[in-house]
Protein backbone atom coordinates (compact mmCIF):
# COMPACT_ATOMS: atom_id res chain seq x y z
CA UNK A 1 0.00 0.00 0.00
CA UNK A 2 1.17 3.72 -0.78
CA UNK A 3 1.26 5.64 2.57
CA UNK A 4 2.60 9.49 0.81
CA UNK A 5 -0.26 10.96 -0.46
CA UNK A 6 -2.56 8.66 1.92
CA UNK A 7 -4.93 10.38 3.74
CA UNK A 8 -5.95 7.81 6.22
CA UNK A 9 -8.98 8.08 8.66
CA UNK A 10 -8.81 6.79 12.21
CA UNK A 11 -11.33 6.17 14.43
CA UNK A 12 -10.79 5.90 18.35
CA UNK A 13 -7.38 7.90 17.69
CA UNK A 14 -8.08 9.24 21.38
CA UNK A 15 -6.41 6.56 22.65
CA UNK A 16 -4.75 3.36 23.03
CA UNK A 17 -4.65 1.20 19.77
CA UNK A 18 -5.77 4.24 17.44
CA UNK A 19 -3.51 6.55 18.31
CA UNK A 20 -0.87 4.05 17.83
CA UNK A 21 -1.99 3.36 14.08
CA UNK A 22 -1.96 7.42 14.37
CA UNK A 23 1.53 7.60 15.20
CA UNK A 24 2.82 4.61 13.23
CA UNK A 25 0.85 5.64 10.42
CA UNK A 26 2.59 8.98 9.95
CA UNK A 27 5.80 7.63 10.28
CA UNK A 28 4.93 6.05 6.91
CA UNK A 29 3.80 9.23 5.73
CA UNK A 30 0.39 8.90 5.72
CA UNK A 31 -1.89 12.29 6.27
CA UNK A 32 -4.27 11.45 8.96
CA UNK A 33 -7.86 12.63 9.88
CA UNK A 34 -8.34 11.80 13.49
CA UNK A 35 -11.58 10.73 15.07
CA UNK A 36 -13.17 10.17 18.43
CA UNK A 37 -15.28 12.18 20.99
CA UNK A 38 -12.06 13.57 22.94
CA UNK A 39 -11.07 16.44 20.91
CA UNK A 40 -8.74 17.58 22.98
CA UNK A 41 -6.55 14.46 23.15
CA UNK A 42 -6.90 14.39 19.32
CA UNK A 43 -5.08 18.24 19.10
CA UNK A 44 -2.36 16.74 21.61
CA UNK A 45 -1.79 13.70 19.36
CA UNK A 46 -2.04 15.78 16.37
CA UNK A 47 0.55 18.03 17.85
CA UNK A 48 2.57 15.33 18.16
CA UNK A 49 2.87 13.57 15.06
CA UNK A 50 3.58 17.37 13.60
CA UNK A 51 6.50 17.87 15.98
CA UNK A 52 8.10 14.35 14.91
CA UNK A 53 6.98 15.25 10.84
CA UNK A 54 5.95 18.72 9.82
CA UNK A 55 4.80 18.17 6.95
CA UNK A 56 2.14 15.72 8.28
CA UNK A 57 -1.45 17.13 7.07
CA UNK A 58 -3.08 15.75 10.14
CA UNK A 59 -6.79 16.96 10.52
CA UNK A 60 -9.55 16.30 14.05
CA UNK A 61 -12.66 15.47 13.92
CA UNK A 62 -14.45 15.37 17.51
CA UNK A 63 -17.61 13.21 16.84
CA UNK A 64 -19.43 10.71 18.90
CA UNK A 65 -19.97 7.74 16.61
CA UNK A 66 -22.65 6.11 18.79
CA UNK A 67 -24.84 9.10 16.81
CA UNK A 68 -26.82 7.39 13.67
CA UNK A 69 -25.12 7.29 10.80
CA UNK A 70 -22.08 9.19 11.36
CA UNK A 71 -20.06 8.60 7.96
CA UNK A 72 -22.20 11.26 6.11
CA UNK A 73 -21.40 14.10 8.80
CA UNK A 74 -17.77 13.11 8.74
CA UNK A 75 -17.27 12.88 4.91
CA UNK A 76 -19.12 16.36 4.45
CA UNK A 77 -16.33 18.39 6.90
CA UNK A 78 -13.71 16.48 4.92
CA UNK A 79 -15.08 17.54 1.50
CA UNK A 80 -15.39 21.06 2.87
CA UNK A 81 -11.57 21.07 3.75
CA UNK A 82 -10.83 19.22 0.20
CA UNK A 83 -10.03 15.76 1.46
CA UNK A 84 -10.45 12.38 0.15
CA UNK A 85 -10.40 9.25 2.61
CA UNK A 86 -7.43 6.60 1.37
CA UNK A 87 -8.11 4.36 3.82
CA UNK A 88 -10.18 3.64 6.83
CA UNK A 89 -9.33 2.35 10.19
CA UNK A 90 -11.84 1.41 12.32
CA UNK A 91 -10.57 1.33 16.14
CA UNK A 92 -13.05 2.61 17.85
CA UNK A 93 -14.70 0.67 20.24
CA UNK A 94 -16.31 -0.24 23.68
CA UNK A 95 -16.98 -3.30 25.82
CA UNK A 96 -18.95 -3.65 28.83
CA UNK A 97 -18.13 -6.50 31.29
CA UNK A 98 -21.12 -7.75 33.89
CA UNK A 99 -24.41 -9.84 33.50
CA UNK A 100 -26.40 -8.68 30.84
CA UNK A 101 -29.50 -7.99 32.99
CA UNK A 102 -27.85 -5.75 35.16
CA UNK A 103 -26.59 -3.56 31.92
CA UNK A 104 -28.26 -0.31 31.43
CA UNK A 105 -30.26 -0.41 28.34
CA UNK A 106 -28.27 2.44 26.77
CA UNK A 107 -24.68 0.77 27.41
CA UNK A 108 -25.92 -2.29 25.53
CA UNK A 109 -27.00 -0.14 22.47
CA UNK A 110 -24.02 1.87 22.39
CA UNK A 111 -21.62 -0.73 21.96
CA UNK A 112 -23.81 -2.07 19.24
CA UNK A 113 -23.90 1.78 18.28
CA UNK A 114 -20.42 2.06 17.72
CA UNK A 115 -18.85 -1.19 17.37
CA UNK A 116 -21.29 -2.49 14.43
CA UNK A 117 -23.47 0.79 12.99
CA UNK A 118 -20.85 3.66 13.19
CA UNK A 119 -18.12 0.97 11.62
CA UNK A 120 -20.58 -0.25 8.66
CA UNK A 121 -21.90 3.10 8.49
CA UNK A 122 -17.72 4.62 7.97
CA UNK A 123 -17.20 1.48 5.87
CA UNK A 124 -20.38 2.31 3.69
CA UNK A 125 -19.29 5.86 3.55
CA UNK A 126 -15.56 5.89 2.84
CA UNK A 127 -15.26 2.44 0.87
CA UNK A 128 -16.30 3.10 -2.84
CA UNK A 129 -13.42 6.29 -2.56
CA UNK A 130 -10.87 3.86 -1.44
CA UNK A 131 -11.61 1.39 -4.09
CA UNK A 132 -11.96 4.18 -7.01
CA UNK A 133 -8.36 4.78 -6.54
CA UNK A 134 -7.41 1.19 -6.60
CA UNK A 135 -5.24 1.43 -3.49
CA UNK A 136 -5.51 1.62 0.14
CA UNK A 137 -6.72 -0.32 2.74
CA UNK A 138 -9.50 -0.99 5.26
CA UNK A 139 -8.79 -2.38 8.81
CA UNK A 140 -11.66 -3.14 11.19
CA UNK A 141 -10.46 -4.12 14.70
CA UNK A 142 -11.96 -6.67 15.76
CA UNK A 143 -11.42 -8.56 19.19
CA UNK A 144 -10.09 -12.50 20.39
CA UNK A 145 -13.47 -11.90 21.77
CA UNK A 146 -15.00 -12.55 18.52
CA UNK A 147 -14.00 -16.10 18.15
CA UNK A 148 -16.21 -17.56 21.03
CA UNK A 149 -19.24 -16.34 23.07
CA UNK A 150 -18.51 -14.77 26.36
CA UNK A 151 -20.34 -14.51 29.31
CA UNK A 152 -19.64 -11.56 30.99
CA UNK A 153 -19.14 -9.91 27.63
CA UNK A 154 -22.24 -11.37 25.70
CA UNK A 155 -23.01 -8.08 23.55
CA UNK A 156 -19.61 -6.83 23.11
CA UNK A 157 -18.17 -10.54 21.88
CA UNK A 158 -21.04 -10.86 19.47
CA UNK A 159 -20.37 -6.94 18.14
CA UNK A 160 -17.08 -8.33 17.87
CA UNK A 161 -17.89 -11.20 16.11
CA UNK A 162 -20.08 -9.47 13.27
CA UNK A 163 -16.54 -6.94 12.56
CA UNK A 164 -15.01 -10.02 12.20
CA UNK A 165 -17.12 -12.02 9.54
CA UNK A 166 -18.63 -8.71 7.91
CA UNK A 167 -14.74 -7.69 7.41
CA UNK A 168 -13.66 -11.14 6.06
CA UNK A 169 -16.59 -11.45 3.68
CA UNK A 170 -15.85 -7.61 2.04
CA UNK A 171 -12.01 -8.99 1.69
CA UNK A 172 -13.31 -11.85 -0.44
CA UNK A 173 -15.50 -9.42 -2.54
CA UNK A 174 -12.96 -6.77 -2.54
CA UNK A 175 -10.21 -8.98 -4.12
CA UNK A 176 -8.94 -7.83 -6.98
CA UNK A 177 -9.45 -3.93 -6.90
CA UNK A 178 -6.32 -3.46 -4.88
CA UNK A 179 -7.48 -2.23 -1.84
CA UNK A 180 -6.53 -4.59 1.58
CA UNK A 181 -9.35 -5.27 3.47
CA UNK A 182 -7.64 -6.65 7.43
CA UNK A 183 -9.75 -7.66 10.48
CA UNK A 184 -7.57 -7.05 13.43
CA UNK A 185 -8.29 -9.11 16.48
CA UNK A 186 -6.30 -8.36 19.63
CA UNK A 187 -6.36 -9.84 23.00
CA UNK A 188 -5.87 -7.95 26.01
CA UNK A 189 -4.35 -4.87 25.20
CA UNK A 190 -3.30 -2.48 27.65
CA UNK A 191 -5.08 0.91 27.18
CA UNK A 192 -8.10 2.52 28.55
CA UNK A 193 -10.31 -0.71 27.10
CA UNK A 194 -10.14 -1.91 30.69
CA UNK A 195 -11.04 0.66 32.82
CA UNK A 196 -14.09 1.77 30.55
CA UNK A 197 -15.25 -1.37 30.37
CA UNK A 198 -15.14 -2.42 34.09
CA UNK A 199 -13.01 -5.80 33.84
CA UNK A 200 -10.61 -7.08 36.54
CA UNK A 201 -7.40 -7.17 35.25
CA UNK A 202 -5.78 -9.13 37.56
CA UNK A 203 -3.76 -12.17 35.82
CA UNK A 204 -4.25 -10.63 32.39
CA UNK A 205 -1.74 -10.87 29.94
CA UNK A 206 -1.38 -7.91 28.16
CA UNK A 207 0.54 -7.06 25.00
CA UNK A 208 1.11 -3.27 24.28
CA UNK A 209 -0.61 -0.91 21.38
CA UNK A 210 2.39 -0.98 19.33
CA UNK A 211 2.97 -4.73 19.38
CA UNK A 212 -1.08 -4.95 17.99
CA UNK A 213 -0.12 -2.07 15.50
CA UNK A 214 2.89 -3.89 14.84
CA UNK A 215 1.19 -7.34 13.71
CA UNK A 216 -1.97 -5.21 11.74
CA UNK A 217 1.27 -3.68 9.67
CA UNK A 218 2.80 -6.67 8.85
CA UNK A 219 -0.06 -8.38 7.58
CA UNK A 220 -0.94 -4.95 5.58
CA UNK A 221 2.88 -5.29 4.23
CA UNK A 222 2.65 -9.11 3.53
CA UNK A 223 -0.34 -9.02 1.35
CA UNK A 224 -2.27 -11.82 1.79
CA UNK A 225 -4.65 -12.47 5.40
CA UNK A 226 -7.89 -11.34 5.61
CA UNK A 227 -7.44 -11.52 9.28
CA UNK A 228 -4.87 -11.95 12.13
CA UNK A 229 -4.62 -12.16 15.20
CA UNK A 230 -2.30 -10.31 17.49
CA UNK A 231 0.04 -11.98 19.70
CA UNK A 232 1.43 -15.88 20.08
CA UNK A 233 -0.60 -17.11 22.86
CA UNK A 234 -3.95 -14.97 21.11
CA UNK A 235 -3.71 -16.82 17.97
CA UNK A 236 -3.85 -20.34 19.92
CA UNK A 237 -6.61 -19.60 22.01
CA UNK A 238 -8.48 -18.43 18.55
CA UNK A 239 -7.72 -21.95 16.61
CA UNK A 240 -8.64 -23.44 19.89
CA UNK A 241 -11.71 -22.15 20.18
CA UNK A 242 -12.69 -23.53 16.64
CA UNK A 243 -11.35 -27.13 17.09
CA UNK A 244 -12.99 -27.91 20.60
CA UNK A 245 -17.05 -28.58 22.05
CA UNK A 246 -18.48 -25.18 21.57
CA UNK A 247 -19.99 -26.06 25.62
CA UNK A 248 -16.32 -26.31 26.68
CA UNK A 249 -14.97 -22.89 24.86
CA UNK A 250 -17.71 -20.88 26.50
CA UNK A 251 -17.16 -22.57 30.02
CA UNK A 252 -13.40 -21.29 29.23
CA UNK A 253 -14.13 -18.07 27.97
CA UNK A 254 -16.50 -17.26 30.91
CA UNK A 255 -13.70 -17.35 33.09
CA UNK A 256 -11.51 -15.61 31.41
CA UNK A 257 -13.42 -11.75 31.93
CA UNK A 258 -14.81 -10.49 35.61
CA UNK A 259 -16.17 -7.23 36.81
CA UNK A 260 -13.96 -4.98 39.17
N1 LIG B 1 -7.72 -3.24 24.86
C1 LIG B 1 -8.10 -4.49 24.65
O1 LIG B 1 -7.89 -5.39 25.50
C2 LIG B 1 -8.79 -4.85 23.35
C3 LIG B 1 -8.86 -6.21 22.99
C4 LIG B 1 -9.49 -6.56 21.81
C5 LIG B 1 -10.02 -5.58 20.99
N2 LIG B 1 -9.95 -4.28 21.35
C6 LIG B 1 -10.55 -3.28 20.46
O2 LIG B 1 -9.56 -2.34 20.08
C7 LIG B 1 -10.19 -1.11 19.75
C8 LIG B 1 -9.44 0.02 20.44
O3 LIG B 1 -9.59 -0.13 21.84
P1 LIG B 1 -8.44 0.30 22.85
O4 LIG B 1 -7.92 -0.91 23.49
O5 LIG B 1 -7.50 1.23 22.21
O6 LIG B 1 -9.36 1.03 23.95
P2 LIG B 1 -9.42 2.54 24.43
O7 LIG B 1 -8.08 2.99 24.88
O8 LIG B 1 -10.55 2.57 25.41
O9 LIG B 1 -9.82 3.35 23.11
C9 LIG B 1 -11.14 3.32 22.60
C10 LIG B 1 -11.29 4.41 21.55
O10 LIG B 1 -12.63 4.38 21.03
C11 LIG B 1 -13.16 5.69 21.07
N3 LIG B 1 -14.61 5.69 21.25
C12 LIG B 1 -15.34 5.00 22.18
N4 LIG B 1 -16.63 5.36 22.11
C13 LIG B 1 -16.73 6.30 21.12
C14 LIG B 1 -17.80 7.06 20.59
N5 LIG B 1 -19.06 6.98 21.07
N6 LIG B 1 -17.53 7.93 19.59
C15 LIG B 1 -16.27 8.07 19.11
N7 LIG B 1 -15.22 7.38 19.57
C16 LIG B 1 -15.44 6.50 20.57
C17 LIG B 1 -12.47 6.35 22.26
O11 LIG B 1 -12.46 7.75 22.10
P3 LIG B 1 -13.29 8.83 22.98
O12 LIG B 1 -13.53 8.22 24.33
O13 LIG B 1 -12.39 10.02 22.98
O14 LIG B 1 -14.54 9.05 22.19
C18 LIG B 1 -11.05 5.79 22.14
O15 LIG B 1 -10.31 6.56 21.23
C19 LIG B 1 -11.65 -1.25 20.17
O16 LIG B 1 -12.44 -1.53 19.03
C20 LIG B 1 -11.64 -2.46 21.10
O17 LIG B 1 -12.88 -3.13 21.10
C21 LIG B 1 -9.34 -3.89 22.50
Amino acid sequence: MRYRDTTILITGASSGIGAEFARRLAERGADLVLVARREDRLHGLAAEIRRNRPDAEVTCLATDLARPRPGASLRAALAERGITVGALVNCAGLGLTGPFLEAAPEALHQQIDVNVSALTDLTATFLPDIVARGDGALVNVASLTAYQPVPGMAVYAATKAFVLRFTEALAYELRGTGVRVLALSPGATRSEFYTVSGTDESGVSFESPAEVVSTALRALDSHGRASVVSGRRNKIMAAAAGLLPRRLVVRAAAGSVRPV
